[in-house]
């Protein structure tokens, strides 16, 4: 079955990067020429998504402008035959079609996800946090859409991180093994210092069923009082398989001062018209 939903949640706080995201929604930080986010639209067109679902709250309609056609600025640089920066500003909005969903209490990740349960409906879909740039031959989300091509399974990014980080993240108990896939027993929502059963994190991107709203809706708040995706995750455990993949390439963390930084970087060193 062919996934077109992918669902971006975009309604968080960012308070990682404050002040700088005191007015500015953080998705919007420009991580070289295009705001973070765009880069998530890229990677979720890349990995076949047409329809995007951007779940955002009350402050954050600046993400709606970038991508929604602005006839005054397209007039003044047609005029003066800006032709290249026409293309650029014009590419944002042509994309994928765009649905905006608004999460009006700050409730969680879990809750933010099922917020987007009426534009996609009894279809499975792609979900990605913009919080991190997948950078490398294949898009990460396009690896995960792959396995659940062959699986039919809720599928999760995952990555081995130093013990030490693992309580940042959620973290997957992994059984049976098929190369970089790996088939989930546990989610554990950031395990405590030396609590965790594994190495391996779950990054930014899944791959879920619609059941997995109806999961959601059934939890109760879980660490640090909301209602937690990984939560969600393991009723999904508890009704089949989900399995994760551990997946080629990188994300780079744009959500934080010193990531945002050294992805710019990165990515700078291999962009033809920026090498730094
Ligand atoms: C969220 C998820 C967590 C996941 C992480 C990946 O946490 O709740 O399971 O490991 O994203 O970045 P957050 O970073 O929003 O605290």
């Amino acid at each position: 079955m062919r996934i077109l939903h992918c669902v971006i949640p975009a309604a968080g706080l960012g308070t990682r990067f404050l002040p700088a995201t005191k007015v500015l929604p953080k998705e919007m930080l420009p991580v070289l020429d295009r705001p973070a986010i765009q880069w998530g639209v890229e990677e979720a067109v890349a990995a076949g998504a047409q329809k995007m679902v951007v779940v955002i709250n009350a402050g954050k309609e600046m993400i709606q402008a970038h991508f929604t056609p602005q006839p005054q600025l397209e007039a003044v640089l047609e005029a003066r035959g800006k032709t290249e920066e026409l293309r650029s500003v014009r590419a944002s909005d042509h994309l994928a079609s765009f649905d905006w969903v608004h999460q009006d209490e700050p409730h969680g990740l879990g809750h933010a996800v099922l917020c987007a349960a009426e534009v996609v409906g009894d279809n499975p879909f792609l979900c990605l946090l913009p919080d991190d740039l997948s950078v490398g031959a294949t898009p990460v989300l396009r690896q995960l859409h792959e396995a659940f091509g062959q699986l039919h399974t809720p599928i999760l990014a995952l990555k081995r991180v130093p013990k030490e980080q693992i309580s940042r993240y959620g973290c997957a108990t992994v059984a049976e093994t098929r190369g970089r896939w790996h088939r989930v027993t546990r989610v554990v929502e950031k395990p405590g210092a030396g609590k965790a059963e594994s190495d391996l994190a779950i990054m930014g991107r899944y791959v879920f069923p619609s059941s997995i709203f109806p999961a959601l809706q059934r939890l109760k708040p879980g660490v640090g009082g909301e209602i937690q995706l990984t939560d969600g995750i393991a009723a999904l455990l508890a009704e089949g398989e989900v399995w994760g993949v551990e997946f080629e390439g990188e994300l780079l963390d744009v959500g934080t001062p010193l990531g945002w930084l050294e992805t710019n970087l990165r990515l700078a060193a291999k962009h033809p018209k920026l090498m730094v």
